[in-house]
């Protein structure tokens, strides 16, 4: 299943926030929002899927200013700052169907709505890494 292959490739450190850069910062949360819903749903828990979310949520809108973004981007991909910043409203979106999904006990689509945001998560890197 495509799904289990994506949640298996996800990467399941621990970051903790160690630095005052606030896009550190925000990686930092989201990674370990991430990994919490990634856990959540393999251990059928519900309370660590939405304890990912309050993390992915608030480190999302920490970097989710255009301007911002921009000043992370590589100058030669500074023109794409719209497709970056797409990824992180794709994220909020994400974290509503997500939510909705779960208060409707849909639990397979929910976690559709988490690889999503693991796709958003890789196209900003890939613009950022040149990947
Ligand atoms: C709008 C763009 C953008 C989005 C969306 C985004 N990131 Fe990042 N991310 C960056 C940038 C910029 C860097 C720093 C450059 C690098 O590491 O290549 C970064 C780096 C990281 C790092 C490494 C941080 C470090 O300390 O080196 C992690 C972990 C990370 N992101 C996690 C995530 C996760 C998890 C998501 C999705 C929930 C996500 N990112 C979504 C732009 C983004």
């Amino acid at each position: 299943m495509k799904l289990t292959k994506i949640l298996a490739a996800a990467v399941l450190s621990v970051t903790v926030a160690s630095s005052n850069d606030i896009m550190m910062e925000s990686m930092a949360t989201m990674d370990n929002g991430m990994s919490m819903i990634q856990k959540g749903f393999m251990n059928n828990n519900l309370k660590l899927v939405k304890e990912g979310m309050t993390l992915v949520n608030k480190g999302n809108n920490q970097f989710s200013n255009p301007k911002l973004i921009k000043k992370y981007l590589p100058k030669d991909k500074r023109h794409m700052v719209n497709v970056a910043e797409n990824q992180a409203k794709r994220i909020t979106l994400d974290l509503n169907v997500l939510e909705i999904r779960l208060d409707n006990k849909a639990y397979t689509s929910a976690a559709t709505a988490y690889s999503d945001m693991l796709n958003a998560c890789s196209r900003c890197h890939a613009i950022v890494r040149n990947w």
